[in-house]
């Protein structure tokens, strides 16, 4: 693995990383952790992923070793560590070249192995920075394939769908069924029958010109790219909105696409079996993706191809 971790702020090369067998973390997925990524190698939205990770660690009862500027600086300094580790990925998007990701984690801490939180010691944190890799830039020109997953009489996802925390079985296994049916992420379904959100992403549709995505009550992470998306979409004059989404309704709809810190905006043109619309990116996902790509910026550093799709 290409990456550079800090561990409780002290850093070492990927391949030699390594936390106890007794973390929690590993032992019981208690943990909260956030993905963050970097634009022109500068950490994007880097307020609202801090803001969510002390939301999300209250909501568990994590008490978070370090105060947000810590986490900024540990950050950056392990950003600046991997500014010289991305390879090159001739798919990638423009971009996407160059850039890299962080994931923080913080765990309850190690301890004697039981489900008690008291035995945790210590909150462990890692920082993992690794290159960028994004949806290949065909998958914006074409759009992906989404496949439902849970939904009535099946078992519901667990924990606090509000809170990014390190347990991810439902997710995994939804991801898996998706890949099963050649689909590069899974909807999670609600049990009566909702989208509620991807497998690691926000889900919107579009109809007669106008978003409709999942309100927060819904049982989704409340997600960065949302938001701004959310905000893009008030600026250009576009209705959205925030509504229950039946599956049914996400069929029916003109155009979907999904939003997350690493793809953005990534047009969804078909729903299980079915094609959305005429199964190709929509002007309305083009318009916002493009008005999102013009906000966040990235390929401006010397040498990068232009940053539009
Ligand atoms: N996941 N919903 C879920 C369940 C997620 O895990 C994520 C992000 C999102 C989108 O949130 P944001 O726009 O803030 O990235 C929605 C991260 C990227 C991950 O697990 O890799």
């Amino acid at each position: 693995m290409n990456g550079i971790v800090s561990i409780d702020g002290i850093l070492v090369p990927a391949g030699e990383a390594r936390v106890s067998v007794f973390d929690r973390g590993f032992l019981f997925g208690d943990s909260v952790y956030e993905v963050v990524r970097t634009y022109d190698l500068a950490l994007f939205e880097m307020g609202l992923h801090l803001a969510r990770l002390a939301s999300s660690a209250g909501r568990i009862g994590l008490r978070l070793p370090w105060m947000a500027d810590r986490f900024d600086r540990e950050v950056r300094r392990v950003v600046e560590a991997a500014r010289d580790i991305a390879t090159p990925d001739p798919a990638a998007a423009p971009w996407n070249l160059g850039e890299c990701t962080v994931r923080i984690v913080v765990t309850r801490g190690s301890g004697e192995p039981g489900l008690d939180p008291g035995l945790a010691v210590e909150p462990t944190v890692v920082l993992i920075a690794v290159p960028l890799r994004g949806p290949p830039l065909d998958a914006y020109r074409k759009g992906i394939s989404a496949w439902p997953f849970g939904g009535p009489g099946a078992p519901p996802r667990g924990g606090d769908p509000a809170a990014k925390t390190g347990e991810h079985l439902f997710q995994v296994l939804a991801v898996r069924e998706a890949r099963d049916h050649g689909a590069q992420e899974a909807l999670v379904l609600d049990g009566a029958g909702n989208v509620t959100e991807g497998a690691s992403s926000n889900v919107f549709a579009v109809r007669d010109g106008a978003l409709e995505t999942p309100p927060l009550g819904a049982g989704i992470l409340a997600g960065v790219t949302r938001a701004v998306v959310l905000e893009i979409a008030g600026r250009l004059g576009v209705t959205a909105r925030e509504r229950p989404l039946p599956l049914a309704g996400l069929e029916s709809a003109d155009e979907a696409f999904i939003t997350s810190t690493v793809r953005e905006v990534l047009p969804v043109v078909r729903v299980g079996q079915r094609s959305i619309g005429p199964a190709v990116p929509g002007p309305v996902t083009r318009r916002i993706h493009a008005a999102f790509r013009e906000a966040a910026g990235g390929g401006h550093n010397p040498g990068k191809p232009p940053a539009s799709v």
